[in-house]
């Protein structure tokens, strides 16, 4: 089973027989409250778009876009998803060393070993609760001579936030690349906590977000890439192949970012489905739960007569799916992740996870 990513439905439905939609997956990290209604009309309704080529400029949707960003059109680079625009920006910086803030989502250091980067790695450390220590960050920068500086903010796995003002600090000692992963910024007071307002003036900022989790739509492979016009915008958006954003994931990005009354309905009970697996998370002995700055929690076993791998198979059983996170280099077997899903799927998880300790 490859563990370097949440469940993979296809194959757990094929162990486990069950339909892909009955399996309760906190693996994926992927908002609960479903698509946006105004993606989907607008989807029903231009269904029989297929026969036509999508937009090369894809105006409405960049439009859509930079009105929900704050930005300018002209900031947004079009990607599949989120991981085709780590990896166009890896490619293109083609750095000869990196700093890469660890333990974080696999596919960075993926894209770096490709191109034979030297990787140096900053750790989010445990007796720090995974908090980056700021002033030993900006010593380890001025000391060496890195091209480019890896951040996924909030980070997957450990739900640290690092704060704007820390951002910028950073800004103001590094003249190289920075790429910040904002895939999960939305499940933070995004307006304030989002480097976008740095991005759209620093040519060498580029944040990368995409829709797969806040906008549930990680079928429709659709990310963007926020940065100043210069070099680097230049050379990234010469990578996708023309017409890259297929016309389905065109209409429902042109829909969703509007959709004001979908965005605010999933602030609101993300917050209050959040709050309910936290706290009940919280009054489970013998794991210890880490703050979380996103939509999913990192927590440990703290009893050595429990294991993860035992966890996840009660649970596993049940068509239930945790993310073990051994794989995360920092972390190792007591450590798994949860993420937030419906309140009624939180208490079935929360009864599970009792019952397993007793
Ligand atoms: C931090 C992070 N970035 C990017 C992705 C992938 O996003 P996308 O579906 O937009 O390619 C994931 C998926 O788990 C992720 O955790």
């Amino acid at each position: 089973m490859n563990n370097n990513h949440g469940a993979n439905l296809y194959e757990l439905s094929h162990n486990l027989g069950l339909n892909k939609t009955n399996i309760i997956d906190f693996s994926s990290n992927i908002n609960p409250f479903g698509l946006s209604p105004k993606a989907i009309e607008s989807l029903q309704k231009n269904i029989h778009l297929a026969s036509i080529y999508p937009d090369p400029d894809y105006k409405e949707l960049k439009k859509s876009i930079s009105e929900y960003c704050h930005c300018f059109p002209k900031n947004i680079i079009l990607g599949s998803g989120a991981t085709e625009l780590i990896s166009a920006t890896v490619k293109t910086v083609l750095p000869k060393t990196a700093l890469l803030l660890t333990p974080a989502y696999s596919e960075y250091e993926k894209e770096l070993n490709k191109i034979n980067c030297n990787i140096t790695k900053f750790y989010y450390k445990k007796e720090n609760q995974f908090n980056i220590d700021i002033l030993n960050l900006i010593n380890t920068i001025e000391k060496n001579d890195f091209d480019l500086i890896v951040i996924c903010n909030p980070n997957n796995p450990t739900g640290t936030l690092i704060p704007i003002g820390d951002i910028k600090i950073i800004e103001e000692k590094f003249k190289k690349t920075i790429m910040i992963d904002e895939t999960y910024i939305e499940f933070t007071d995004f307006e304030k906590t989002s480097a976008i307002s740095l991005a759209i003036n620093n040519p060498n900022l580029i944040v990368i977000r995409g829709t797969s989790k806040f906008f549930a739509t990680p079928g429709i492979r659709l990310g963007y890439a926020i940065l100043a016009q210069g070099e680097l915008f230049n050379k990234i958006n010469r990578l996708p192949n023309l017409w890259n954003i297929n016309i389905f994931a065109s209409i429902m990005g042109e829909s969703m970012f509007k959709d004001t009354e979908y965005i605010n309905m999933c602030h609101l009970k993300f917050e209050e489905n959040f709050n309910l697996l936290f706290l009940g998370l919280k009054k489970i002995e013998n794991i210890k739960v880490y703050n979380s700055n996103s939509n999913f929690i990192l927590c440990e076993i703290t009893n050595p007569n429990f294991s993860v791998d035992n966890l996840y198979l009660s649970l596993y059983k049940k068509g239930i799916i945790i993310r073990k996170a051994e794989s995360f280099e920092g972390l190792n077997n007591k450590f798994f992740r949860i993420c937030v899903l419906t309140k009624e799927h939180i208490k079935i998880l929360l009864n599970e996870i009792n019952n397993f300790f007793k």
